[in-house]
């Protein structure tokens, strides 16, 4: 028997990957480590836990809009219809717009795009217990996979495309126009996008969700130390390293960062670099963009999107948009 693919050990491939970036990234000023890296199995699973914090309210607060709008999203649409989700998760928010299909008695085609395995295997399985859905996983980027699942598309279905939980906000502002446009570049007459997006709200409220009092996304953060000291044999001291995470009003984004404590050298023999920091000095290792109801709209058109409407859940301050591509 093989062992699940959250358990197993990374591809060499995906290790040589990790390394390059790691290698090219901490000789920034500022160091940086890309924030896909954060999504390895327990990372992913870290995340999952963080979704379910008292203080990170996107998860509920998108599924309470999704919950009481899905009928009037999936009216929006003829039959057939194929959804697509970026960065899938846990497949429970798609499981609520397919529901609303199944009383309704339609057929819908998945599609599930996640870099991560166990991500796809959480959703598969979410997903695979409803009889009038067929579901693809493609363990792939947004793009290849957006790509893929619009090659499969059968006849004349509309697809939806869901990019939800604040995904976006990983993105700064040029690519995240880059991503809406190329998404947008991959639909036709009668497709569209729903958006999910987090809004910008008190100070103090988002230093709770980026910096918790179980300290679940201190752990979350970190474990990219744990990984590079686990794939790349580095020798990272854990407790050398604190979380830290900043409203950038400027910019409009929460920013998470790893502080050194102490002036250090680190090495990382896979990435064939030795690294030097500071006392105080960090790694950023996230950006979490926070945007207006307009914000998003702008942006959606911008991109080329018609915003066709727009749901505001008003406590969390959190945003869905739904935009056609025609
Ligand atoms: C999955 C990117 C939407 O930015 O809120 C949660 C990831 N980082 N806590 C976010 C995250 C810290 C999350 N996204």
């Amino acid at each position: 028997m093989s062992l699940p693919t959250s358990l197993a050990a990374p591809a060499a491939e995906s290790v040589r990957d990790f390394a390059t970036d790691v290698r090219r990234d901490l000789a920034l000023v500022p160091k940086q480590i890309q924030s896909k890296y954060l999504y390895d199995g327990l990372g992913s699973t870290l995340f999952e836990a963080i979704c379910r914090l008292p203080w990170y309210r996107i998860t509920r607060a998108e599924a309470r809009l999704l919950s009481t709008f899905a009928p009037q999203i999936v009216s929006a649409f003829s039959e057939p219809l194929t959804l697509v989700e970026l960065g899938c998760g846990s497949g429970e928010k798609l499981a609520m717009l397919a529901e609303v299909l199944r009383a309704r008695r339609r057929h819908v085609a998945v599609h599930l795009i996640d870099i991560s395995p166990v991500a796809l295997e959480l959703s598969e399985r979410t997903l695979g217990r409803l009889q009038h859905v067929s579901v693809v996983g493609h363990r792939a980027t947004y793009e290849e996979g957006l790509r893929h699942a619009a090659a499969q598309r059968v006849g004349d279905s509309a697809m939806l495309v869901l990019f939800l939980g604040s995904n976006l906000g990983n993105f700064d502002p040029p690519a995240a126009h880059d991503f809406l446009s190329r998404i947008r570049g991959s639909l036709r007459a009668g497709d569209a996008l729903l958006l999910g997006a987090d809004l910008v709200k008190p100070e103090s409220d988002l230093l709770l969700a980026y910096d918790d009092p179980l300290g679940v996304t201190a752990a979350f953060n970190k474990n990219l130390l744990v990984r590079m000291n686990s794939e790349l044999l580095a020798d990272f001291d854990l407790e050398l390293f604190d979380h830290r995470a900043v409203w950038n009003a400027r910019e409009s984004r929460v920013e998470m960062h790893l502080v050194s404590r102490a002036d250090q050298v680190v090495s990382i023999p896979r990435a064939e670099t030795s690294v030097r920091f500071a006392p105080g000095e960090p790694i950023w290792t996230e950006s979490s963009y926070k945007y207006t109801p307009e914000d998003v709209i702008q942006r959606g058109r911008l991109a080329g999107f018609l915003s066709l409407d727009q749901w505001v859940d008003s406590r969390a301050r959190f945003a869905l948009t739904l935009f056609s591509a025609d």
